[in-house]
Formats: structure tokens, sequence, C-alpha cells
């Protein structure tokens, strides 16, 4: 997909895979959770070999941001948004919700949550995440470090039951002669 600004969303190929990590590891958010630009990389191309969803902003050939989720990430049957980070220069423009977009129409096709953690002192993030709908449900203290605190946040278009007897009745119209 090519925005009319010359954005493009597209699967992230192996190729992606250093300019992604040092994404990653210039932000400051990640050093406080110690993660190196070669641990990202051994992340990003981990979940490229299982087949898990990257997806990578491009603009003029330069990789401007990217997301990593996963379609059942969270309590089986819920999205999970792992990653997601634009380069600190190309901040405000509209990628990152570009991006944020992209996986959870992928996400919501699956089941009707998006989940993510977000650090409790993050509050840019956190932002970024109220404007495109989601809200803060819970907290795990302690979670990666100690004091550090994840909030959680999800998005929903309402109950997995719903979800699941709108599907059945979809599947039902397609298979009728
Ligand atoms: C969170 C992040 C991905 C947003 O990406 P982005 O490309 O800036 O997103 P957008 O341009 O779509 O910005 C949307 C909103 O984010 C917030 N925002 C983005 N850049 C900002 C900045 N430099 N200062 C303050 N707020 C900012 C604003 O609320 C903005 O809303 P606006 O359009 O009304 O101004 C990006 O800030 C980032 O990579 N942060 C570092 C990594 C990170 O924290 N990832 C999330 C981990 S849980």
């Amino acid at each position: 997909m090519t925005s009319s600004r010359g954005l493009q969303i597209r699967a992230a190929r192996r190729g992606d895979v250093s300019a992604c990590a040092r994404l990653v590891a210039q932000e400051p958010l990640w050093h406080r959770y110690g993660l190196s630009a070669r641990r990202a990389s051994a992340l990003i191309r981990w979940a490229l070999r299982r087949r898990e969803p990257i997806l990578v902003a491009v603009r003029g050939g330069e990789v401007l941001g990217f997301v990593w989720f996963q379609h059942r990430g969270t309590f089986v049957h819920s999205g999970y948004v792992r990653w997601i980070v634009t380069a600190a220069g190309a901040r405000g423009q509209g990628i990152g919700s570009a991006l944020l977009r992209a996986a959870e129409e992928r996400i919501l096709r699956h089941g009707p949550n998006v989940f993510l953690l977000v650090s409790h002192f993050n509050r840019r993030a956190q932002r970024f995440y109220r404007k495109m709908g989601y809200q803060r449900v819970g907290v795990l203290r302690h979670y990666v470090h100690r004091g550090i605190h994840e909030w959680i946040f999800r998005k929903t278009r309402g109950p997995l039951a719903q979800f699941e007897h709108r599907r059945q009745r979809r599947t039902r119209r397609e298979v009728r002669p």
C-alpha cells in the first residue's frame, strides 16, 4: 500500500532487518531494557523465520518505521502489538498511525481485540495509543525490570463471543448454495 505522500507499508524482508534493528537500538526507551542492535536484529530475524507479521514503512527506499505483531499473541484469542517504532526525525507525520492501523486491520480479521504493553514512563506513546482508540485496562508491575511497570492497553470491537457468532453466520452464508 502506498499513500499519497509516497509512504509505502509493506511486509518486512530479510534485507530490512538491520534498518529495523537500528531504529530499535537508537531508541532511548529500549536502552532502559538493555536491548542492543545485535539482540534486536536477532529477535527480528527470529520473528521473520517464524513468519510472524512485521510491516515496514518505507519512503524513498528508506525504512522509517516498523511494527511487529501477532494475530493471537494475547490470551490465545487476541492480537498483540509487540514493537512499534518510527525514526526519531520522522515522528509526528502520521507514520506510526499508518503502521498501527495496518497492523490492527490484519489483527481484527482474526478477533475483536488488540493488546499491547507500554512502559509507565512512556507518556508520548501512551498519548499516541489513546488517540488511536486504546484504553488502559491494567498494569503489570515490575514485569520486565524492577522499577518499570507495563501498562496494558486494549482496543476492542466487542466481546469474543459476538465476533465468533458473526463469523459463523458469515461462513454459513458463504457455503450456502
Ligand atoms: C509511538 C510512536 C511509534 C508514534 O509514531 P509517530 O510516527 O510519531 O506517530 P504519528 O505521527 O502517527 O503521531 C501520532 C501522535 O503521536 C504523538 N507524537 C508523535 N511524535 C511526537 C513528538 N515528537 N512529541 C510529542 N508527541 C508526539 C502525538 O500525540 C501525535 O499526535 P498528533 O498527530 O495529534 O500530533 C513513536 O513516537 C516512536 O517510535 N516512539 C519510540 C518508540 C516507542 O515508544 N514505541 C512504543 C513502545 S510501546
